[in-house]
């Protein structure tokens, strides 16, 4: 393990001001979010859809790395660039999501463990020699009915530590994350609680296969009431229940913390990562940052719709996510900033829509 090269992965990641961009997508999860909008579910229209997300002017400047599928890493542009050739061209890390999915656990109804460990270390060592610098595995936890048991949370755990071990060993710096699921209707305590828990157990595992804390990421969810929660928390609550479960169960070592959103919506994200900032600043032992999918990504795929004729606006849109994210790294992210940028990008996209119908030849 080469601790000074992954320990410098690590926190270029974490740059300040920046986050990671997750789109990883797997083929079954990217095809059921191009089916809502009525986009094709082809090879092509998923490659078109990455090339517009690294192609997107000056992206670098708040996204440090971004995370890929297996189906991508392989992919060229449409002018024949290996997709992962044009991320780092334009100043992106890349990474690659290792894990097989979470699937049904064996004598636990309703509940799921990660798999893909087998064959680990060989695939590992093919996506370093293709480029890539860092990794990432998901482990799911649900809260619900007497769930989750102790087995499903250390089941996990265990996994999330030996692939974190397997890519420190293969040079490539691993995102641990452990997602406590936003499903169901529990309380704030609730997922305080179980995340706790959760995370206070990866850790256990993580010390004890030897993972050196200086070369990981972590990636959690925020502490937030399930979706259908009828009490839900304000943006100040759900940041400080957050930074107090992690302050309470991840070590100082950990070289940052990146947050997945869940499924919150774009803006609400940045806000409570703002409001993390604002409240605790300099208090906080390890960066703290964003490594968004949905929430950086969907309004930008709701502009595309498949069509090369919006590729531009959409980019625009996915900068614009991406910004306000940055902002919120930096507890400057305000509402007004997002309607500003929303005045000037419509403004844009209506410029844009005239110059499209003029050269169409519609208007004479
Ligand atoms: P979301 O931000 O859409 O939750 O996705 C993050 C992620 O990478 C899930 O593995």
């Amino acid at each position: 393990m080469n601790r000074k090269e992954l320990n410098a992965t690590a926190y270029k990641m974490m740059a300040p001001g920046k986050g990671l961009l997750a789109m990883d997508e797997s083929n079954p999860t990217c095809n059921k979010r191009f089916a809502k909008i009525g986009i094709p579910q082809t090879e092509a229209a998923r490659r078109d859809w990455r090339e517009l997300i690294v192609t997107t002017p000056h992206l670098a400047e708040s996204i440090s790395g971004a995370i890929l599928y297996d189906e991508t890493i392989r992919q060229n542009t449409k002018d024949g660039t290996p997709i992962i050739n044009a991320i780092s061209d334009a100043g992106i890390i890349p990474g690659i999501k290792v894990d097989m999915g979470a699937k049904p656990m064996a004598g636990y109804p309703g509940e799921k463990v990660t798999e893909g460990l087998d064959g680990l270390r060989d695939r590992l060592q093919e996506y370093a020699r293709l480029g890539a610098r860092f990794a990432k595995w998901r482990a799911v936890i649900e809260i619900g009915a007497g769930i989750p048991s102790r087995a499903c949370i250390e089941a996990n755990a265990h996994a999330l530590a030996r692939y974190a071990a397997l890519c420190q060993e293969a040079g490539l710096v691993p995102i641990v994350e452990p997602e406590v699921l936003m499903d169901g209707s529990h309380d704030l305590k609730h997922c305080f609680d179980v995340t706790l828990e959760v995370l206070r157990t990866v850790f256990s595992q993580l010390y004890q296969q030897g993972v050196m804390l200086e070369g990981m990421i972590l990636k959690p969810n925020m502490v937030i009431p399930g979706s259908d929660c009828p009490d839900q928390a304000t943006v100040a609550e759900v940041a400080v229940a957050t930074v107090n479960c992690l302050l309470q169960a991840v070590p100082a070592a950990v070289a940052g913390i990146a947050f997945l959103s869940g499924g919150q919506a774009g803006e609400l994200a940045s806000a409570h990562l703002n409001s993390m900032h604002v409240q605790f600043g300099a208090r906080l032992p390890w960066p703290l940052t964003f490594s968004f999918a949905r929430a950086i990504q969907q309004p930008a795929m709701d502009i595309w719709h498949g069509k090369a004729a919006n590729v531009s606006i959409a980019q625009q849109a996915l900068n614009h996510r991406a910004k306000c994210n940055q902002a919120a790294r930096r507890g400057e992210y305000s509402s007004e900033m997002e309607m500003m940028l929303k005045d000037q990008f419509s403004k844009q996209a209506i410029m844009t829509s005239i110059t499209l119908f003029v050269s169409s030849g519609l208007l004479t």
